[in-house]
């Protein structure tokens, strides 16, 4: 096992087998039930199986007051992303304290799990947004989807009972429980957790590498749950990846798992949630580099960095390692950033998100300095499918 101990002390499961899942199955069907989207699939079942410990459920009304005013649990354990199960007047209508609720799939109509609801309260979701994304402007795609759902949320603990099948790249599926086996399976006594939603370019991979020099292992754990239209979808990110791996990594130190939750785009507070997480596979380090989860404007570059480091180092329990903005530099014919690159803006290549998708969707490989080449055409090709598909 992994020497890391969980966020809270102890890896949380709450993933029901056997007779006793059969039997729980047999009474949800009895229940009042609760439709659940795939984000919120997604959170039960990563509460489910310890990726959110301490976490037993969807947060009650103490819990989420005090993660959204505090960013701790009622308990004082440091937490900054409420996870929480909205529902609608009508269903709010149906449910009693004290009782349990099946949720549901809208769309496939699985019992994901059973709550014991212990709370149904109201949200003030201008003040969470305001709070944890620091905005209330509805352009942010994060404060959008806080909109989009119904303001009555409940909590309670849940149990899962079935869980989520992925479509595609199952084999890179893993639990909490897992990876901390497999990285003490390899030997790692420390490992780095590196969280992205994009392809991986050169900057990205500057960082990994320079952090892999320090530590035993990589674990690259893309976030492949929801995540705004614009983003590459995942499907295409996992092949960047792979053929990434394949050819500019040593394969026994690099270790490739999703993380299949949805983005929420919160730049400072996703952090620290990001960092927790991965905690809890079992990083002992875990890399924070220029605007950390931010979206558009809304955060200052190095922001994500300065709240992570106003926390108590033995409270996070996971060492962050901090990274400046990253660049190839042709003048020093390398990748460097401002801690190791003394020559003008001029001489770095930078590129903007805008000028990279442009020049994709033309079906150009941006410089290989940027990207490598064997990322830039998977890139090309998951373009060229995406169009056709949106233009029929
Ligand atoms: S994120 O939303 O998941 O943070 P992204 O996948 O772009 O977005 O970033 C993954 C990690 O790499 C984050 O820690 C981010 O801060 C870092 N990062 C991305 N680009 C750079 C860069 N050019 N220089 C330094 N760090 C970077």
């Amino acid at each position: 096992m992994s020497a890391i101990l969980p966020h809270g002390g102890t890896l949380i499961n709450r993933v029901v087998e056997g007779q006793e899942r059969e039997a729980l199955l047999k009474q949800a069907a009895e229940l009042v039930s609760i439709p659940v989207n795939t984000w919120t699939i997604s959170d039960l079942d990563l509460i489910g199986v310890g990726a959110f410990s301490p976490l037993t459920g969807f947060m009650n009304e103490q819990d989420y007051v005090s993660v959204v005013n505090n960013m701790r649990l009622a308990s004082g354990e440091i937490w900054s992303i409420p996870i929480t199960l909205a529902v609608t007047d009508d269903q709010a209508k149906s449910l009693s304290v004290g009782e349990k609720a099946a949720l549901v799939g809208e769309t496939d109509g699985v019992i994901y799990g059973i709550i014991d609801v212990e709370s149904i309260y109201t949200a003030d979701k201008r003040h969470e947004a305001v709070q944890v994304f620091k905005t209330d402007d509805m352009e942010h795609p994060g404060v959008v989807k806080l909109f989009d759902r119904p303001s009555t949320y409940v909590g309670g603990a849940i149990q899962v009972l079935n869980r989520p099948v992925p479509e595609k790249f199952q084999e890179f599926y893993f639990d909490p429980s897992d990876t901390r086996r497999l990285f003490a399976e390899k030997g790692w006594k420390t490992v780095v957790g590196f969280q992205t939603r994009n392809p991986v370019h050169r900057a990205h991979e500057y960082i990994q590498k320079a952090a892999m020099e320090i530590v035993d292992g990589l674990f690259l754990n893309p976030l492949v749950g929801e995540t705004k239209s614009d983003d590459v979808p995942a499907n295409v990110r996992m092949k960047s990846y792979l053929a990434l791996l394949e050819n500019y990594y040593p394969q026994d130190r690099v270790f490739l798992g999703v993380f299949p939750a949805a983005m929420r785009y919160a730049g400072p507070r996703e952090a620290i949630f990001h960092a927790l997480v991965r905690k809890n596979y079992g990083c002992t380090h875990f890399i924070v580099g220029r605007d950390h989860a931010g979206v558009g404007d809304y955060y200052g570059t190095y922001e994500a960095q300065d709240l992570l480091k106003s926390l108590p180092a033995e409270e996070l329990g996971i060492t962050p390692l901090y990274f400046e903005h990253s660049f190839f530099c042709t003048k020093c014919g390398n990748m460097a950033s401002s801690k190791t690159c003394p020559h003008d803006k001029a001489d770095h290549l930078t590129l903007s998100g805008t000028k990279v998708r442009a020049l994709l969707r033309d079906g150009v490989c941006p410089p290989p300095e940027f990207s490598r080449p064997e990322v830039a055409s998977i890139l090309i090709e998951g373009m060229a499918e995406a169009s056709k598909t949106y233009t029929i």
